[in-house]
């Protein structure tokens, strides 16, 4: 940027621009809608249950005849996706994850719910083998080793019976090689040329999953780590690697995840590819900032701000357990 002469004190004022909130309002760069929110959900067998997470206060898993009462909430403050998550009955999962691709899983039941009561409403599934196995790893196994190839083909049938149930937007979580082509042709060869794929692209292998492994029941499940297919938090150069052979495999929109420790990756990715982009605020996310919001020790405002620092980031929308509450706030507001 060129030192213009005319920038300096006391000629400029940087502090006029902030006086009222008229002026703030005016040159604001960034903001928040609840249009950039996909609210994250989790799902569990039965009747009317709608039962807590330990680790994520103020976090629920919903039956599905319970989850369209809150997806209806998110519609009325004008959240426009949502993305649904299983706990699986630990007697359903497999060493293969075969109850991925039963059309008659927790998240088929709950995305026909949601889409018969709001069909509006974008559904976003994950495509991955975690909730379903009994390992807790996102593939099947062979030893100690996640098969890459083997699993591209159970990502296939998950997909396509997730696109079947009604879900618009399938999101390859599990950081297979390939999986995005994979997946790609699969639901067209199935008549699925619309569902769109929203990648997983950037994923690491984070400690700040913890609180959703939780909920989705896989933690004490899980054997080892998932390094061997999450990405390394050393790296970045790495994660537009990821990105570019995701879109050029056939990715609609492509994701960042964690968030907040990764705000540099999610601006080089929107730098980069100028593609719709967007972040994950993960539940160890979540579980920090409301531990402390709920304890006092931060005031609630550093949520919006949190979600703010994305948007500043280049993010184009944003995944987080927050949704609910941020856009309850933003309409507030008006
Ligand atoms: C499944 C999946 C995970 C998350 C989303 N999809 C966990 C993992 O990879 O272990 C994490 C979401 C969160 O922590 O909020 N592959």
């Amino acid at each position: 940027m060129p030192d213009l002469p005319d920038a300096r004190f006391p000629v400029t004022r940087m502090r006029r621009n902030r006086r009222e909130d008229a002026v703030r309002r005016l040159v604001a760069e960034n903001r928040l809608s609840p249009d950039d929110f996909i609210w994250p959900l989790f799902v569990i067998d039965g009747d009317k249950q709608k039962v807590p997470v330990d680790s994520m206060p103020g976090v629920f898993r919903y039956s599905p005849d319970m989850i369209s009462e809150a997806v209806q909430e998110a519609a009325d403050e004008g959240i426009p996706a949502i993305a649904l998550f299983p706990f699986t009955d630990p007697a359903k999962k497999t060493e293969d994850g075969r109850e991925a691709c039963n059309p008659d899983n927790l998240v088929c039941q709950a995305t026909r719910a949601v889409k018969a009561a709001l069909p509006e409403i974008m559904v976003v599934c994950d495509a991955a083998l975690d909730p379903y196995t009994t390992h807790g790893h996102d593939g099947v196994m062979n030893g100690d080793e996640i098969l890459n190839d083997a699993t591209l083909e159970i990502l296939i049938r998950q997909s396509v019976v997730q696109a079947e149930a009604g879900c618009d937007t399938i999101a390859p979580s599990d950081m297979m090689d390939g999986r995005v082509g994979a997946i790609r042709q699969g639901l067209d060869e199935a008549g699925l040329g619309h569902t769109r794929i929203m990648a997983y692209s950037a994923k690491y292998a984070s400690g700040f999953y913890g609180p959703f492994r939780d909920a989705v029941g896989s933690k004490l499940a899980l054997i080892g780590d998932k390094r061997t297919y999450q990405m390394d938090p050393a790296n970045s150069d790495e994660a537009l690697r990821e990105v570019r052979m995701d879109i050029r495999e056939g990715a609609d929109m492509v994701m960042v995840k964690p968030g907040m420790p990764y705000l540099d990756i999610l601006r080089r990715v929107k730098e980069t590819f100028a593609m719709p982009t967007f972040v994950y605020q993960v539940s160890g996310e979540y579980a920090m900032l409301r531990g402390t919001v709920d304890r006092g020790w931060l005031d609630e405002k550093v949520i919006l701000e949190s979600l703010l620092g994305f948007k500043r980031a280049g993010a184009d929308g944003i995944l987080t357990y927050f949704a609910l509450e941020a856009a309850k706030a933003l309409n507030a507001r008006r």
